[in-house]
């Protein structure tokens, strides 16, 4: 992803962007206490401890007129689907969306909510096998197999693919809905300006 971005920057000669590593729960390190423009987070969130506060944190370094737009995987992501029965059947999920965005916009009085919506996109994999095979390895599911390891995740496996609906489709496909929000943190010059 760095080296991407890299390449990007390079290629279109963006002089005034760099890239630098970090722990986003921490940005303090990144920004060294300078206001940011902007902030745009794909698909971090939802392996972030504490979301809620993560947000309210990104939110609070925003300049005056700044934006910050993040789009995670939210904890269901369909009505029916393999991602639906992965979810079902996973020991203790539960909804840890409670607090997004409410907790920054509580926290920061100049912060407005512009949109939160649920774009959709289809995804197609091979087949079920497959799906919780990627899952589980380099997906949502790796923490679970690192965490439980491999003999509890054959048996996950089994419940799956026997409740997985259209487990026989080869291609698989589905429709996740991401949650994408845009807040903003009001300009009070601009909004003078208006009145
Ligand atoms: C689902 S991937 C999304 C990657 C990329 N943004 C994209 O859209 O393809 C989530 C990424 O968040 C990273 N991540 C998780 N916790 C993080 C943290 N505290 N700080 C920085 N990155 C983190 C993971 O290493 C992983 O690369």
């Amino acid at each position: 992803m760095v080296d991407l971005a890299e390449q990007v920057i390079r290629e279109k000669g963006l002089r005034r962007v760099s890239v630098e590593c970090g722990d986003a729960t921490s940005l303090l390190p990144i920004t060294r206490g300078r206001p940011v423009a902007g902030i745009f987070s794909g698909f971090g969130l939802q392996q972030i401890t504490r979301p809620a506060q993560a947000l309210r944190d990104w939110a609070g370094v925003l300049a005056p007129g700044g934006a910050l737009v993040v789009a995670y995987w939210p904890h269901i992501v369909e009505e029916r689907g393999p991602w639906r029965c992965l979810t079902d059947l996973t020991v203790g999920s539960e909804n840890w969306q409670g607090g997004i965005p409410d907790v920054a916009l509580a926290a920061l009085p100049g912060l407005e909510l512009v949109s939160d919506t649920e774009p959709a996109f289809e995804m197609v994999w091979p087949g079920a096998a497959e799906f919780f095979e990627i899952m589980s390895t380099a997906g949502p599911w790796r923490s679970r197999r690192i965490h439980y390891g491999d003999a509890h995740m054959e048996e996950v496996c089994e419940k799956f693919m026997a409740s997985c609906p259209d487990v026989d489709a080869r291609p698989l496909r589905h429709r996740p809905k991401a949650r994408q929000i845009v807040l903003r943190m009001r300009d009070p010059a601009q909004h003078a300006a208006k009145l």
